[in-house]
C-alpha cells in the first residue's frame, strides 16, 4: 500500500482513527479496523465469510483510500482472494453525526457465504461504558434501561424480521465513565437505519477495551453473494456529545429533520383519527359527522383508520378482510370519493389507513393466492392478530403491496396522507418463492423490497404524507423514516404512560415526527391529555360528537393554542428538564430563537418547586401559561417557581423575550 499510515474521520466531538501498518493492515488501536473471523481474531467479528472454496478465514489489507467532501472510503482486499470490502464514512460535522456502512463484493469462482456482515465496528477505548437500551412491547414502547458493560459480550437484538422493533428499538446510548447524564459527560448514540432484525454486540475484552459491532442480525440470515454482485449493509448512525444526552438528542433532532424525514422543514397539521373513536364500527354518516366535528374544533386533517374495506369478507373486526382493499359497500356505499369531497368542503385534508404487507386467511386475496405469504412447509400456519405477512420477496406480492397504496391514491386524489400499518412479526421464516438454498435471504430481501415500495410510492406521490405505524412503534428507525413524515409511537395513548413513551422516543426523534393523540384512555383530565399530546404532533382519537359542550370548547381552545406554539414545538431545540423516571413532576422545554414552550406534567403530588429553564439567551422573559393564569418574569437562564400540582395536573408555559 501507499505511504498512507493514518486515517482520521472526524466531527467536532468524535474522532475515529485508523492506522495502516507497513503490511497494509488496518488497525484501530491494537485491534483490526474491521475484525474478520478465521485468521487470528478470536473476539466478536464484524465479518464472517466462507469463501467459494470453503476457506472460513478472511485477511484484509488496505488497497485504496479516498476522501471526497464529507465521504471517506477505505478499500480493503483479501491477500489471497479477489474479495473486497469498502468501509464508508459519511460525516455531518454540523450535527456531530457519522454514518458508516460497508460494501462487500468479490470475483471468486462461485458464491461467497456471508455469515456475519456488520455495518460498523466501533472501537471505544479502555474506559468503562454504560449502555442504555430502549426496550418494551406493544403499547409499552421504548423504556430506558441502563447497565454497566462488563467483561464479555452483551447483545441487544431483534429476530422479528418485520415489525422488528416490537421489543427493542434499534438505538442505544453509550456513556463513558458513568451512567449517562442529561447535561454532561461523553455520550454516544448509535442506531441502525434498518427496519428488519438487528444485532448490536458490545464486547469488553480482557484489557477492558470496549467495542461495538452493529448491523443486520445475521441470525438465520446467511447471505450467498454471487461474483460481481455488491452487498451493501444498512447505515449505522453514530452521534456524539461531550455534554450529555440532551445535547446528543438536539443534534440528532436537527439531523433527523434535515437528513431523514421527508419535508422535515414543513409544519405538521393537526389530525383527527377515528380509530379510538369508532374502531371498526362506523358508516358514511358517522365519518361525515366526525369531519364536521373536526372542522368545528379547528383541526386540519382527518384520518380514516382500519375497517373501511372488504367485500366478501367485510372488515368488521380484525379477523377478516385484510388484503381486500375495496371499500366496504355496507359502510361506505359511495366509496371513498364522497368522503374526500366532504373533507375538502370542510377545508380538511383526508388520510387513509393501509396495511398492504398483510393478509387475513379469511380474505379474497388469500383464497386466490395462498402461496403469497411467509410460511413454513408442513407447519400449521401461525397467526398473529389473525393475520399473515405477504412474502415481499415474490415480485407479484411486492407489486401488489405497492399497487394497494398507489391505486388507492390515484383513484382518490383527495387523499394526501397515508398511515402505513404493519401488525405482526415473523415467526415462521419461510418463503414459498425463494429457492431452498436461499431461504436465509428472506429477512434481508423482505426489507429491501419494502424500501423499494416506499421509494416508488414517495416518487409517485411526493406530496402525500406518510405515517409509519407498526401496531404502534414497531418500525421506528432511521431507515423507514427516510420515507415518512412521522410515526405512531404507541397504541398506549393514556397520557400518564405516554409521558414515558414520548420521553423515550425523544432521545432519537424530534417532536415533529411523533404523533401524539388525545384519547379517552386512562380517563385522565382532558387538559392533561391535551398538554401531553401538544408536546408532539397534536391529534385526537376521540368521538368528538360525544364531547360535552365544556370539553368541546376546551378542545377548540387547545387546538387554537397549539397552532400558536407548534412552530416552537416542531422546530425548536428540546431540553428534557425533569425526567418522569425521577418524578412525580416531569418537564420538557422547546426553545426556538427568543421563545420557548415548557410542558409540566405532574404524575403524582408535586410540591411547589423552582424549575431551571435552559437554552435561553440573556435578557428578561415573560412566562405565561397557555390556557391558564400562571404568569411570571424571569431572567434568561433563570428559574421559575412553579406551583404545587396534584396528580395528572399539568401546565404549558410560553416563554417570550421581553
Ligand atoms: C394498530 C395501530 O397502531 C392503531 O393505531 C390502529 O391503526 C390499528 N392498528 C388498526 O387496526
Amino acid at each position: 500500500m501507499t505511504d498512507l499510515c493514518q486515517i482520521r474521520i472526524q466531527t467536532p466531538s468524535a474522532t475515529i482513527e485508523f492506522v495502516v501498518t507497513p503490511e497494509g493492515r488496518l488497525l484501530c488501536g491494537e485491534a483490526p479496523g474491521i475484525p474478520t473471523a478465521g485468521n487470528g481474531w478470536v473476539f466478536e467479528p464484524a465479518l464472517t465469510v466462507v469463501h467459494s472454496d470453503g476457506n472460513t478465514s478472511t485477511d484484509l489489507r488496505v488497497a485504496g483510500f479516498s476522501a471526497e467532501g464529507d465521504l471517506t472510503k477505505i478499500e480493503l482486499e483479501d491477500d489471497a482472494y479477489p474479495f473486497q470490502v469498502s468501509l464508508l464514512f459519511q460525516t455531518y460535522p454540523e450535527d456531530d453525526v457519522i454514518e458508516t456502512w460497508t460494501e462487500i463484493r468479490h470475483e471468486e469462482t462461485g458464491a461467497v457465504r456471508l455469515d456475519k456482515f456488520a455495518s460498523s465496528a466501533l472501537h471505544l477505548g479502555n474506559q468503562p461504558f454504560w449502555l442504555t437500551q430502549f426496550r418494551g412491547d406493544w403499547a409499552d414502547e421504548v423504556h430506558l434501561s441502563e447497565e454497566k458493560l462488563t467483561y464479555g459480550v452483551k447483545t441487544l437484538d431483534s429476530k422479528l424480521g418485520v415489525r422488528a422493533h416490537q421489543f427493542r428499538a434499534p438505538w442505544f446510548i453509550l456513556s463513558g465513565g458513568g451512567p449517562a447524564q442529561e447535561d454532561e459527560g461523553l455520550v454516544i448514540g448509535g442506531s441502525l437505519a434498518w427496519s428488519g432484525s438487528f444485532e448490536f454486540d458490545f464486547e469488553v475484552g480482557p484489557r477492558g477495551e470496549t467495542r461495538a459491532i452493529c448491523g443486520i442480525n445475521p441470525f438465520a440470515s446467511t447471505y450467498h453473494l454471487s461474483p460481481g454482485d455488491t452487498f451493501q449493509t444498512p447505515k449505522m448512525v453514530w452521534a456524539w456529545s461531550k455534554s450529555g444526552k440532551g445535547e446528543l438528542s438536539r443534534k440528532l433532532h436537527r439531523w433527523v429533520r434535515t437528513r431523514v424525514l421527508r419535508d422535515g422543514d414543513r409544519p405538521r397539521d393537526i389530525l383527527l383519527n377515528n380509530w379510538e373513536a369508532t374502531y371498526f364500527s362506523f358508516n358514511e354518516a358517522k365519518i361525515v359527522s366526525l369531519l364536521d366535528g373536526a372542522k368545528a374544533l379547528g383541526m386540519e386533517l382527518f384520518l380514516l383508520d382500519d375497517g373501511w374495506f372488504g367485500r366478501k369478507f367485510p372488515r368488521d373486526d380484525d379477523t377478516q378482510g385484510l388484503g381486500d382493499w375495496m371499500p366496504d359497500a355496507e359502510k361506505l356505499p359511495h366509496g371513498l370519493g364522497i368522503l374526500t369531497q366532504a373533507a375538502k368542503e370542510r377545508g380538511l385534508r383526508f388520510g387513509i389507513w393501509l396495511e398492504p404487507e398483510m393478509v387475513n386467511p379469511d380474505s379474497e386475496l388469500f383464497e386466490a393466492h395462498p402461496d403469497c405469504v411467509i410460511r413454513q412447509p408442513h407447519r400449521e400456519l401461525e397467526l398473529q392478530r389473525n393475520q399473515l405477512i405477504l412474502d415481499l420477496t415474490r415480485p407479484e406480492a411486492k407489486e401488489f403491496a405497492f399497487q394497494v397504496a398507489d391505486r388507492t391514491l390515484r383513484e382518490n386524489p383527495g387523499i394526501s396522507y397515508v398511515k402505513w400499518d404493519c401488525n405482526r412479526y415473523v415467526t415462521q421464516p419461510g418463503s414459498p418463492y425463494l429457492p431452498a438454498d436461499r431461504q436465509s435471504h428472506l429477512w434481508i430481501e423482505y426489507v429491501r423490497a419494502l424500501y423499494e415500495i416506499f421509494a416508488r410510492l414517495a416518487e409517485a406521490h411526493p406530496s402525500v404524507e406518510l405515517m409509519m405505524c407498526s401496531g404502534g412503534g414497531g418500525r421506528v428507525d432511521y431507515g423507514a423514516m427516510k420515507f415518512a413524515h412521522e410515526y405512531w409511537p404507541s397504541d398506549m395513548t393514556d397520557p400518564a404512560r405516554r409521558v414515558f413513551i414520548q420521553w423515550g422516543y425523544s432521545h432519537f426523534f424530534p417532536a415533529i415526527a411523533s404523533a401524539a393523540h388525545v384519547t379517552e384512555l386512562g380517563n385522565r383530565p382532558l387538559k392533561f391529555a391535551f398538554d401531553v399530546a401538544m408536546s408532539g404532533r397534536l391529534g385526537m382519537d376521540m368521538d368528538v360528537d360525544k364531547l360535552s359542550d365544556a370539553d368541546r370548547a376546551y378542545a377548540a381552545s387547545a387546538v387554537a393554542a397549539y397552532k400558536e406554539i407548534r412552530g416552537v414545538v416542531q422546530f425548536g431545540d428540546l431540553y428534557r428538564l425533569e425526567s418522569p423516571y425521577d418524578g412525580p413532576r416531569s418537564t420538557l422545554q422547546y426553545v426556538l430563537g427568543d421563545s420557548a414552550v415548557v410542558f409540566v406534567y405532574s404524575l403524582g403530588n408535586s410540591p411547589a418547586l423552582a424549575l431551571d429553564l435552559k437554552g435561553l439567551g440573556a435578557g428578561q422573559y415573560r412566562v405565561s401559561e397557555v390556557l391558564g393564569v400562571f404568569e411570571a418574569e424571569i431572567v434568561g437562564g433563570g428559574a421559575v417557581l412553579l406551583p404545587a400540582l396534584g396528580a395528572y395536573e399539568s401546565m404549558v408555559l410560553r416563554v417570550d423575550r421581553l
